[in-house]
């Protein structure tokens, strides 16, 4: 971090002395206001519930401009990458800072390619949950369990088995989603294979079958791998932060892993592609492009409750690149697969079209995020709608791992632990009776019959079973327990 020329002067309109606190600055973007000594300072803390004006670490990985509408990893532009790379080049540059040569790339994905496989024991978990259980739900459970085979092997303060772990990380998620989907289907796994792209192999464990050979799309190939380029890092967000709370007091990193796929769950967050698709298949069932007008008049009602899901930003008050990027591969999917004509698609461009001119979004600065049209693509593609969050987890893991990594390997990260403001009740006060404990032997518990005298309480406690011991403690008595 670089020492910013200016300095914050923090001062108090009730004569309290003022405080001085160092600024910092990034490489760009917003400078921060250093107030790790406030509270040792003035004994108060900054209150920011959602962190909307709080930077919780420095980081290197990814960069948001909300305002341009710009998303850099670790400095090339995601247009850039979503074109010219593929996505483990991408984790490469996420995971080291630099795009793979030649040779890395080769060493990289051969890596990646040999971890592929899961323990024999994981399709056990699997058999735990009922067949109908949500995706989401499976893969918290099955990412937790990844801790339990690899737990002995991971010291996440030792470099090499963070790198270990990164990599069956990345490797082994496209696996446990798509054995997540045949387990509800109640269709046999399948093995990944080695002579398959990282994104082909994940097609085909999701919907080949022993029967017959599975023939990858070469498009649809594509577009898968792009759709994992776009989600794949996104700075501070809920479950990167939480993986990095959760990572902060040293637990295993696949146990940080699960606790980030739990919150990308959240229809605010991930989960937002699985309930735009439905909010589109709800507005088709009504009457579809003619029921937008009425469907818009309920988000903007506010005692409605009605979001137009895939839409606005916590950071982006411009369009969100990777949006543009999605409607892009959804045009080049839908027509590979003859959907030109996709009824959702249409909705989905006129809900766009109507939002963009309508000023209760302009005002808001509401513009497409990236579930908007994800959904779309993903649907037209065969994977079920409750699917489409565990895609975005897949894509996601190598971002939570590269960011939990930046933080484990920073000499200054400390566990992390935030404060109130309590606004709860204060002491018991005078009600609380000095308490002084005799701890006598009794020859039997007090029973309902034959309660303590009236000047003590009887707390029947666990004792040895032959010389139960009684706990006589001398305050007014409220009740006999029973
Ligand atoms: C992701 O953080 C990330 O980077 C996340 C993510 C990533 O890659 O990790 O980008 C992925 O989570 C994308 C966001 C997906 N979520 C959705 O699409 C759900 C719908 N969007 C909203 O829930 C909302 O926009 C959030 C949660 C995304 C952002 O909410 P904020 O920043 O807390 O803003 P807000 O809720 O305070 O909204 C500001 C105003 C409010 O109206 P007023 O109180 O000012 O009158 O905008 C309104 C909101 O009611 N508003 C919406 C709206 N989103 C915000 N109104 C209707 N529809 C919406 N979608």
């Amino acid at each position: 971090m670089k020492l910013a020329d200016n300095k914050a002067t923090l001062s108090f309109s009730n004569g309290s002395p003022s405080v001085e606190m160092p600024v910092y600055q990034g490489s760009i973007g917003p400078d921060v206001i250093d107030i790790r000594k406030l509270y040792a300072q003035t004994g108060m803390f900054t209150y920011d519930p959602g962190f909307l004006s709080t930077a919780s670490c420095q980081s290197a990985i990814t960069y948001i401009d909300g305002d341009k509408g710009e998303l850099l990893y670790r400095g090339y532009p995601i247009e850039q990458l979503a074109v010219n790379c593929d996505f483990l080049e991408t984790c490469h540059l996420l995971l080291y800072g630099n795009l793979p040569n030649e040779t890395q790339k080769k060493d990289f994905t051969s890596r990646v390619t040999n971890h592929t496989m899961v323990n024999e024991q994981m399709q056990f978990f699997l058999r735990g949950f009922r067949r109908d259980a949500h995706p989401m739900a499976v893969l918290t459970g099955l990412v937790g369990a990844l801790s339990a085979f690899y737990h002995d092997s991971t010291d996440i303060n030792n470099p090499q088995h963070r790198e270990v772990a990164a990599i069956r990380l990345i490797a082994k998620m496209p696996t446990l989603v798509a054995m997540a989907y045949k387990y509800g289907k109640g269709e046999p796994y399948m093995y990944p294979r080695n002579d398959l792209s990282y994104a082909g192999n994940f097609l085909r464990m999701m919907f080949g079958t022993p029967c017959e050979d599975y023939v990858v799309n070469p498009v649809l190939e594509r577009a898968l791998d792009r759709i994992f380029i776009l989600h794949a890092d996104h700075e501070q967000n809920a479950s990167t932060s939480t993986v990095r709370l959760c990572g902060s007091s040293g637990t295993n990193p696949f146990a940080a892993i699960a606790a980030g796929v739990a919150c990308l769950w959240g229809p605010a967050h991930g989960g937002a592609n699985e309930a735009c698709l439905n909010m589109l298949e709800d507005i088709q069932r009504q009457g579809g492009v003619s029921k937008v007008g009425e469907f818009m008049e309920k988000v903007k009602d506010k005692n409605s409750g009605v979001k137009l899901m895939g839409f606005g930003h916590r950071v982006y008050k411009n369009y969100d690149p990777r949006a543009k990027l999605m409607q892009e591969t959804c045009n080049e999917v839908l027509k590979e697969l003859g959907l030109e004509n996709d009824p959702l698609f249409k909705l989905a461009k006129e809900l766009e079209k109507i939002a963009l001119e309508d000023d209760y979004f302009v005002s808001r600065k509401l513009y497409p995020n990236v579930d908007f049209y994800s959904g779309i693509v993903q649907r037209a593609m065969g994977i079920p709608v409750n699917l489409f969050t565990g895609i975005f987890a897949l894509a996601r893991t190598v971002g939570w791992i590269a960011q939990l990594n930046e933080m484990i390997s920073d000499p200054e990260y400390k566990i992390g632990r935030p404060r109130q403001l309590f606004t709860g009740s204060e002491r018991a006060g005078k009600r609380a009776a000095a308490i002084q404990t005799l701890i006598v032997d009794g020859p039997r518990p007090p029973t309902h019959e034959s309660p303590p005298h009236p000047g003590g309480l009887f707390l029947w406690c666990a004792g040895s079973a032959s010389r139960p011991r009684i706990v006589v403690t001398p305050v007014t008595v409220q009740r006999v327990l029973p």
